[in-house]
C-alpha cells in the first residue's frame, strides 16, 4: 500500500482547554511550551478562536489579539488555526459583511494561517463572506486557508447524499479544505467510514474530522476514518485529551506507527508535552475547574444528541430557577424545539439558542407562551435556512404576521464599522479594539478600563516625581 501519513492538528490551546475547563488557560500557561510544540510537526495548533476570544476578554482579563502575537512569535514551523462562526465571527449575532471581512484580515495579519468558517444551520451562505476574505488575503499575500466545517448533526434530513452534496458544493465555494465538525461525538465508527469514503469520491479537497470523546466511540472513529482516507484528525496531548476533549494524540500516533498512515511524529517530543501540562490538569482537578464528571463515557449524548457544553448550559439555568427536577424534561424538550425551528445542528449559537428556549417551554409549563429574542430572530430566518422548514404553527404562535426573510441575512445588514469605531473611540490603542468591542461591547468596554487601570498604574511607577513629569 501507497504510504499516506496522516496528519494531525492539536487542540490543546483551544478546543481542549475549552471543552474541559472553560477555555481558562492563560497566555502565560501556553507560552513555555511552545518551541516544545513547534518541533512536532502537527499539521497545525488550534490556538485561536471559538470561546478563547470571549474567555480572554472577560475571564482572564487578557488581550486576545496580543496573545494570537506571542504564539505567532513563538511557532515558527507550525501553522496556526482558529475556528470562526461564519458570519457570527467569535459572537452571537449576525455581523455585516465589513467586520467579517476586517475581521478576517486582522486574524491573519496578527499570525492566523487556517480559518475554519462554520454555520450553525450549516447555510453555506453564511460562510461566503468569510471565505472570500481569506481567499483575498491569500491571493495578495499568499498566506491564509481557508476551511468550511460542516456542523455534524442526525436527523432526517442529513442522509449520505446530503453530506456528499454539502461537500461539492464546499468545493465550488473556493474553500481550500473540508472538515466535518462532530460537536458532541455523534459519529460512530462504521458511518464515518461510509461518510469518509463517499466525500473523498465526490471532492478532491482534502477532508479533516474533527470529534469529541464524550460518547467514547471517537478513537475508533478515527480509524475508520483514516482507514476510508480521511486527510487530518484534531487530536489532543494526553493531560487535556478524552472526556469531552478529543482522542489522545499520542495515542493516535502509536496507533498509525510502522503503518502507511505512520505520522512519523516523535512519541518522546510528545512525551515531554505531556509530561508540561501534566501538573496543570492536576491543578485544575485540585480547583475544580476539571470536573472529573467531563472525564467519563456519556452515553446520554447518544441517546440525547445533546453536546456537552449545552448540557452543563441547561443544568445551570435549571440551578438558577431551583428547577433541577425538570432536566429530564427539558432533555426531550430539546429535540421537539429543534424540530420546530427545522432540525437544526446543535452547536453555538444554534445549541444555547435550542437549548434556552427548551427551558422555557418547561418551566412556563405551556409552549412558546415565551420565546427568546433569539428564537424570534431564527424564525424570522435571521439566522439563515435550515435544512427542513420550521413549525408554521410555532411561527404563527410567536411571530404572528412578521415578515420571515429567505435571502442571506447579511444582505440585509448595512455596513457597521465606522459606527461601531465611533461608538469605542475613546478606548482605542490598535485597530484591532475595534473589533474586540464588535463582538463583545460590554465585555470588552470592560477589559478596556482595565487595560487603562493597570497602564496608569505603571506609568506611576516610572514617573520622574522630581522633575514633574508623568506620563500618561
Ligand atoms: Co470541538
Amino acid at each position: 500500500m501507497e504510504k499516506k501519513p496522516i496528519k494531525i492538528m492539536e487542540t490543546v490551546l483551544r478546543d481542549a482547554h475549552q471543552s474541559l475547563i472553560a477555555t481558562r488557560m492563560p497566555t502565560d500557561m501556553m507560552l513555555p511550551i511552545v518551541d516544545k510544540m513547534d518541533k512536532v510537526g502537527y499539521h497545525a495548533v488550534e490556538c485561536w478562536g471559538g470561546a478563547t476570544f470571549d474567555a480572554s476578554l472577560r475571564f482572564l482579563k487578557e488581550d486576545p489579539w496580543e496573545r494570537l502575537r506571542k504564539l505567532r512569535d513563538g511557532f515558527k514551523n507550525t501553522k496556526l488555526q482558529m475556528l470562526f462562526r461564519g458570519q457570527n465571527i467569535l459572537g452571537y449575532r449576525p455581523y455585516a459583511d465589513d467586520v467579517v471581512d476586517s475581521f478576517v484580515e486582522k486574524s491573519i495579519a496578527n499570525g492566523i494561517d487556517i480559518i475554519r468558517i462554520f454555520d450553525c444551520l450549516n447555510d453555506l451562505r453564511n460562510l461566503q463572506a468569510a471565505v472570500n476574505a481569506t481567499n483575498k488575503i491569500k491571493q495578495r499575500e499568499g498566506r491564509g486557508h481557508a476551511q468550511i466545517a460542516l456542523s455534524y448533526t442526525l436527523g432526517d434530513a442529513y442522509t449520505l447524499e446530503y453530506w456528499v452534496d454539502m461537500a461539492k458544493k464546499i468545493e465550488e465555494m473556493g474553500a481550500d479544505s473540508i472538515c466535518i465538525k462532530d460537536m458532541a461525538g455523534l459519529l460512530v465508527p462504521y458511518k464515518a467510514s461510509e461518510m469518509i469514503g463517499a466525500m473523498k469520491a465526490a471532492t478532491k479537497l482534502p477532508i479533516q474530522l474533527h470529534t469529541h470523546y464524550t460518547s467514547g466511540v471517537a478513537s475508533m472513529t478515527y480509524l475508520k476514518a483514516v482507514e476510508a482516507g480521511v486527510d487530518v484528525i484534531d487530536c489532543a496531548i494526553s493531560p487535556f485529551a478524552m472526556g469531552t476533549s478529543q482522542p489522545a494524540t499520542e495515542v493516535m500516533v502509536e496507533t498509525f506507527k510502522g503503518t502507511p498512515y505512520d505520522t512519523g511524529y516523535d512519541q518522546n517530543v510528545l512525551a515531554e508535552i505531556a509530561d508540561y501540562f501534566r501538573p496543570y490538569r492536576d491543578e485544575c482537578l485540585a480547583s475544580g475547574l476539571l470536573n472529573p464528571k467531563v472525564m467519563g463515557v456519556d452515553i446520554k449524548t447518544l441517546l440525547y444528541q445533546v453536546p456537552g457544553g449545552m448540557l452543563s448550559n441547561m443544568v445551570s439555568q435549571l440551578k438558577e430557577q431551583n428547577a433541577e427536577d425538570k432536566y429530564y424534561d427539558v432533555l426531550r424538550e430539546i429535540p421537539a424545539v429543534r424540530k420546530d425551528l427545522g432540525e437544526p445542528p446543535l452547536v453555538t449559537p444554534s445549541s444555547q439558542i435550542v437549548g434556552t428556549q427548551a427551558v422555557f417551554n418547561v418551566l412556563m409549563g405551556e409552549r412558546y407562551k415565551m420565546a427568546t429574542k433569539e428564537t424570534k430572530a431564527v424564525l424570522r430566518g435571521e439566522y439563515g435556512q435550515t435544512v427542513k422548514p420550521m413549525s408554521q404553527e410555532v411561527i404563527d404562535k410567536v411571530i404572528p404576521g412578521e415578515k420571515r426573510i429567505t435571502c442571506r441575512p447579511a444582505d440585509l445588514i448595512e455596513n457597521e464599522m465606522d459606527k461601531l469605531e465611533s461608538e469605542m473611540k475613546e478606548w482605542k490603542q490598535q485597530e484591532e479594539d475595534v473589533l474586540s468591542y464588535a463582538l463583545f461591547p460590554q465585555v470588552a468596554t470592560d477589559f478596556f478600563k482595565y487595560r487603562q487601570a493597570q497602564q496608569e498604574k505603571v506609568d506611576m511607577t516610572q514617573a520622574d516625581t522630581k522633575n514633574g513629569a508623568y506620563p500618561v
